[in-house]
């Protein structure tokens, strides 16, 4: 990958528990994993990409948690420490907001070797985005002179995004090359879809900016309902052939339905991607696919 630029992938969709924040750690990590060096950005308060990657973060027992039951203690502090938590100084709020912040005191290591991380903490995005909502200064294009300073320190940036269209995603996808939108089988996720494209149209055609748009189908239910393969085929063939004013992408890989795997990652953070399991096949196809579009 020497010599070639840094790439930006900001993983969007407005809808809710489609898989973007699994496919953000699971794909950043797939790609260090492969040697290349990667920045993740947790661009949504609610921290879960900062709380996967970072080292303060405590794996999850139930048994263990049952047994440290907080007796007459303040159960809301009591559950605080029993999730852990790492404190860091500055994250990717301080970075947005204020003028005099460089990147790289935004930039910490996670426990994977090839791989940083601008994190996410106390929610304060929420704030974060209100204020840069009512700022005169246009500040949608913070993220984006920001990583500017870094673009020969890392070969991918993936930013993981808040189910919302907000200030911070604008500033997320200005900075963007691609966009992935993970997308699952469903009437409400299929309407959010057209929604999130819509945005993504509008953002093109008023700043005419140009991005490779790619969808990747998510907890694809696998074995026992043929007709949800037929019906990812159908999709696919029918938007990689229609001749849209951007380059839209169907992606060959998809990402299949765990249910073991799921409701384990949510009790701890091991990364699927470094099991054994069909899920991680899935998501290491999706990164060599990323790869190889690159190549
Ligand atoms: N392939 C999968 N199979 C089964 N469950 C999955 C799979 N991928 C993700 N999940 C589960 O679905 C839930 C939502 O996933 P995830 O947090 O990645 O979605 P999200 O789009 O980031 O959600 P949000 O919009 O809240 O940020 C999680 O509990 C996760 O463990
Ligand atoms: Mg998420």
């Amino acid at each position: 990958m020497k010599g070639k630029s840094m790439k930006v992938i900001s993983i969007i969709n407005q809808k809710g528990g489609v898989g973007k924040t699994q496919t953000s750690v699971n794909v950043a990590v797939g790609l260090s994993l492969q040697g290349k060096r990667v920045l993740i950005i947790d661009a949504d308060a609610q921290g879960n990409c900062t709380s996967y990657l970072s080292e303060g973060i405590n794996e999850l027992d139930l048994k263990d948690i049952i047994q440290k039951n907080p007796g007459k203690k303040n159960p809301l502090i009591w559950l605080k420490d029993v999730l852990g938590n790492e404190t860091f100084e500055k994250d990717i709020s301080n970075l947005l907001l204020n003028d005099y912040t460089r990147v790289e005191e935004c930039i910490y290591k996670t426990k994977y070797e090839n791989l940083d991380i601008i994190p996410s903490t106390d929610t304060k995005l929420i704030k974060t985005d209100q204020l840069i909502n009512v700022d005169n200064k246009l500040r949608h294009n913070r993220l984006k002179r920001a990583l500017r300073q870094v673009k020969d320190q890392y070969d991918f940036v993936i930013i993981d995004n808040a189910p919302t269209f907000n200030c911070i995603t604008l500033n997320t996808l200005f900075c963007a090359d691609q966009i992935i939108i993970p997308l699952k089988i469903g009437r409400f996720e299929l309407s959010g879809f057209i929604q999130v494209m819509q945005e993504i149209e509008t953002l093109m055609y008023d700043y005419e900016s140009d991005y490779d748009v790619s969808v990747v189908w998510q907890m694809v239910h696998r074995g026992n309902r043929p007709i949800n393969n037929a019906f990812i085929e159908m999709f696919g063939s029918t938007f990689n052939q229609y001749e849209f004013e951007y380059n839209l992408n169907v992606m060959d890989s998809t990402i299949g339905y765990q249910e073991a795997v799921a409701s384990k990652s949510t009790l701890n953070t091991k990364m699927i991607i470094e099991g054994n399991s069909k899920l991680a096949e899935d998501y290491k196809k999706l990164v060599n696919e990323i790869l190889n579009e690159r190549n």
